[in-house]
């Protein structure tokens, strides 16, 4: 079956395309507003300990299995580890993967939507508070934000069935370089704007007398979304590597970029956040708000430079969010076509319909169903909670058991180090923190979240 797999074509492709996956609104979107919400630097110091200490290994550990076995995620472990239960991780995978897709879909569709307000000259003019009041409106309106996120899944299918090395890699090429250099500029102006030192301080001076149980599981919860780490996602992707690949740099340079993306987006939104004056935790809007300030306030004196930045802009970050979408919707493509023998292109289609289906919902629960309520959250709120805070740290646990105790250490050791050809010298730091630091620490974390040390 392997043969007729698809394989990425070259080795920067390789990097892009996993980067690609990494990078997308979980840096942009997702973490401005989860450090906004857990009180600044000392979640962010949490966040890159968890980075270090537990993405780095599962990183290494998804790659070799997925490279190993060449295989969909759920088919990985029944190959691997044949008549065992543990292929119901990767089936945890493949539903967290799905269920990320239907409401990360919603947000990708807002950036759409920008695109065009940024190009109409929307933002001219308009005050921190009008944005406030744009936002919220449109979230609310019950069909705009559906036609755009009919409009990114269609796009989202498309790549997917186009498969691996002509959709997946290309795409990433090109848009990963630029989108850096536009972030740059961005957190550049950002940091010039007035009054903006109250952003950088919150960046930068931790107050570890705020860290909760809570705050440390979001950093986990996040550091786990943003390298699109514990639901087979990148195990995929590296079913797709080629023998040659150099597994450890891979997640090396993939940690670093989507690290520094992620901290470029803090060097944008925050400073920019306290310089109009708005919370820090005002939560999903934060980057739809102060982003349009920052075009407005930095160049409002130059309406066509503001103009192309900031259509420029959303238009790199919907294609940041494409290239994660694409992953996403692989996992589950590849799954269903594997396992149940179907074309990619029946698979593709029937995950599209689920995920644009409960896209919907999760759409319709921030304007006309906010009212209906889980444990006090949006059905939004409890697919983002549900997906980033149980289930990929457990995803992540259960594979660093996998990798660490259960698969033969052979294969780990002939993935890492190529069949003996590279020298690995972090390869036994690797299996140590495999082995006893990620499970030991998620466990700990879920255990305190349950309140069973109280
Ligand atoms: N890492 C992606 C982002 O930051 C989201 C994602 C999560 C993609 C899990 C694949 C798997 O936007």
């Amino acid at each position: 079956m392997s043969n007729d797999r698809g394989n990425f074509g070259s080795k920067i492709g390789v990097i892009l395309a996993s980067a690609g996956s990494a990078v997308g609104l979980g840096n942009i979107w997702r973490f401005p507003t989860e450090t906004g919400n857990n009180g600044g630097a000392a979640f962010i110091l949490i966040y890159f300990a968890c980075v270090l200490l537990l993405g780095f290994p599962i990183l290494i550990a998804e790659f070799s299995i997925g490279r190993h076995s060449r295989s969909n995620t759920a088919g990985a472990y029944r190959k691997l580890s044949p008549g065992t239960r543990w292929k119901w991780v990767g089936r945890l995978g493949v539903a967290a993967g799905t269920f990320i897709l239907c409401y990360y879909a919603v947000v990708a569709g807002w950036t759409l939507e920008y695109i065009c307000q940024a190009a109409t000259n929307s933002f001219a003019g308009t005050s921190p508070q009008g944005f406030i009041a744009a936002f919220s409106e449109f979230t609310a309106n019950p069909w705009r934000p559906l036609v755009w996120l009919f409009a990114f899944m269609l796009t989202t299918h498309l790549v997917v069935v186009k498969g691996v090395e002509k959709g997946i890699e290309r795409s990433a090429k090109v848009m990963m370089p630029a989108l850096f250099i536009l972030l740059i500029i961005l957190a550049v102006c950002s940091v010039l704007l007035p009054d903006a030192e109250k952003g950088l301080l919150f960046l930068l001076k931790p107050d570890f007398s705020k860290v909760t149980g809570n705050v440390i599981l979001s950093a986990m919860g996040q550091a786990f979304f943003s390298l699109s780490l514990g639901m087979g996602c990148l195990c995929t992707y590296a079913s797709y590597f080629r023998a040659e690949t150099n597994l450890s740099r891979t997640a090396i340079n993939v940690a670093i970029i989507d690290t520094m993306v992620a901290i470029l987006a803090g060097f944008i939104i925050f400073p920019a956040a306290f310089s109009v004056g708005i919370q820090p935790d005002a939560g999903p809007s934060l980057i739809f708000i102060t982003l349009p300030n920052v075009f407005q306030q930095a160049f409002g004196g130059m309406p066509f430079l503001s103009t192309v930045l900031s259509v420029m802009f959303y238009i790199l970050l919907a294609l940041a969010a494409l290239t994660s979408a694409i992953s996403l919707l692989e996992v589950t493509t590849a799954y269903l076509s594997e396992e149940f023998s179907m074309s990619r292109k029946t698979a593709a289609r029937m995950a599209t319909a689920f995920c644009t289906f409960f896209g919907i919902i999760c759409s319709l629960s921030l304007g006309i169903g906010k009212d209906i309520t889980l444990f006090g959250m949006t059905v939004f709120d409890v697919f983002d909670y549900v997906t980033g805070k149980i289930m990929l740290p457990l995803g992540g646990m259960l594979i660093s058991i996998f990798a660490g105790w259960i698969l033969d250490k052979q294969i780990l050791w002939k993935e890492v180090s190529n069949n003996g050809t590279l020298k690995v010298h972090t390869y036994k730091l690797v299996l140590f923190l495999l082995r006893f630091v990620v499970p030991v620490s998620i466990g700990l974390v879920f255990i305190n979240e349950l309140g069973l040390f109280k």
